[in-house]
């Protein structure tokens, strides 16, 4: 089992180069199953999750391979359109697959997602949206097994909430269905755009995406396309928690500024330096931070995002007085303050707020890592702590930062993997 080794209390400098994204590239593999051309992929991110993707992929026929950063797939000629329960386990989520399987087939089935360390992951509204395209399901034992009689067709679909899940599953199905599909309050979320962007260069239709209504009209086939995945606006913002929390300047080199502005405009209340560069984000933190005195509320996009309010958290556990946070997207997403807590911080859950009083001091223990975010916060509340912290159960970490202890050393971190 790995863990990672922090020595807390070294200021942070220097410079990366930001992964690319991981809830790009994820949506963007499965859509590669519905091309009938090959596909090159560049700056896919080296994750658990992205070669879990590719495992999918393979079990459906494709050839999905790797070079560094570049994924290819050669599509699949295969009639083969069932997703084992072993691979639907490993990635959470691998339901994003379903909308591509609908895509080419009549039959498909995959196994139910289940829970996650976030709590329920309910996918009701994403079988909805299929039944209104035209498919008729069943959910037997775990399985949903799925039945088209012609051809999947569009329709308008209205979602109950703004879910990227079930936008990008929904647009997956749309861009080879029969017609138009509309999908009112669909997420606005970058990644939706990213995807819409590489569909597009395949020669899907697709307008509106960035926006709360996306029209999809459906085409004959999909070609193929190179394309370059954009960068992870969440690893941003880990990195610049970090250098917040522990002090110190860095330059964060490929960062999309207008992707994370609800996280960075906190972030400048709290009085760190922040200037935009060419592809890129300066900042530089000195003094204590100032708590933020609004309630951080995790809000789809364009609001402050449920993925950046642990490391943002953890950013603040030394402020200078009391930030509150209201979590709106995830019932379990504040299981890392137990582990924030035994390093010395001041922090209240109730329900689904939590209350961050800052502290003068943290201090180095072994911790848990407890869910991907999660485990990077407890990273960063390790840089900012007296001593030493172990962080174990890694495996959570590695699921969505490419090898953080390397970035963060460029960063001059005290940290390794053990
Ligand atoms: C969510 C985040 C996304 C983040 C990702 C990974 C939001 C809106 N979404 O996307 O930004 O990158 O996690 O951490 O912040 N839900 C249902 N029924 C459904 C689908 C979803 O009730 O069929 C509920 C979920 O339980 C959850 C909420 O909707 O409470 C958000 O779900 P959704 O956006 O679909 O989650 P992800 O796609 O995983």
């Amino acid at each position: 089992m790995q863990k990672l080794i922090v020595h807390g209390g070294t200021k942070l400098r220097g410079e990366i180069e930001l992964q690319g994204s991981k809830n790009s590239a994820l949506p963007i593999l499965a859509a590669a199953y519905l091309c009938s051309g090959k596909c090159v992929l560049h700056n896919c991110p080296k994750l658990t999750d992205i070669y879990a993707a590719s495992r999918i992929l393979n079990s459906l026929g494709c050839k999905c391979t790797f070079s560094g950063n570049t994924a290819e797939i050669i599509p699949s000629e295969s009639d083969y359109a069932f997703i084992s329960d072993e691979l639907m386990r490993e990635m959470r989520s691998s339901i994003i697959f379903l909308g591509a399987l609908l895509g080419r087939h009549k039959k498909c089935t995959v196994s139910y997602p289940g829970g996650c360390e976030l709590g329920p992951r309910p996918i009701d509204m994403h079988l909805a949206a299929f039944r209104k395209m035209g498919v008729e399901i069943s959910e037997n034992f775990g399985k949903v097994v799925c039945n088209v009689r012609k051809k999947v067709h569009g329709t308008k679909i209205s979602l109950a909430f703004p879910s990227v899940g079930a936008t990008e599953n929904i647009m997956l199905c749309a861009v080879l269905a029969e017609g138009e599909t509309i999908i009112n309050n669909a997420a606005r979320e970058p990644e939706i755009q990213d995807l819409a962007e590489f569909l597009r260069r395949c020669g899907a239709k697709i307008k509106g995406d960035g926006e709360s209504r996306i029209v999809i009209e459906g085409v004959e086939k999909l070609g193929g396309c190179e394309y370059s995945v954009m960068s992870d606006r969440i690893a941003c913002a880990t990195y610049l928690s970090a250098v917040a929390g522990a002090g110190g300047e860095a330059i964060i080199h490929k960062a999309c500024l207008n992707c994370i502005e609800p996280f960075i405009s906190l972030l400048d209340q709290t009085g760190c330096s922040i200037y935009t560069l060419d592809e890129g984000i300066y900042v530089r933190s000195g003094l204590r931070l100032k708590a933020i005195e609004s309630c951080i509320r995790t809000m789809p996009h364009p609001g402050f995002p449920t993925d950046a309010q642990a490391v943002f958290m953890a950013a603040l556990l030394k402020s200078d007085g009391t930030s509150v946070f209201e979590e709106n997207i995830f019932d379990c997403r504040y299981r890392h303050t137990d582990a924030m807590k035994k390093m010395g911080a001041d922090i209240k859950v109730i329900g689904k707020t939590a209350v961050v009083q800052g502290v003068d001091r943290l201090y180095g223990a072994n911790v848990e890592a407890t869910d991907l975010r999660g485990g990077a916060a407890m990273v960063i509340a390790g840089l900012m702590a007296e001593g030493t912290t172990e962080v174990s159960k890694i495996c959570y970490i590695d699921r969505g930062y490419e090898e953080i202890e390397v970035y963060l050393r460029k960063l001059g971190a005290d940290i390794r993997r053990e």
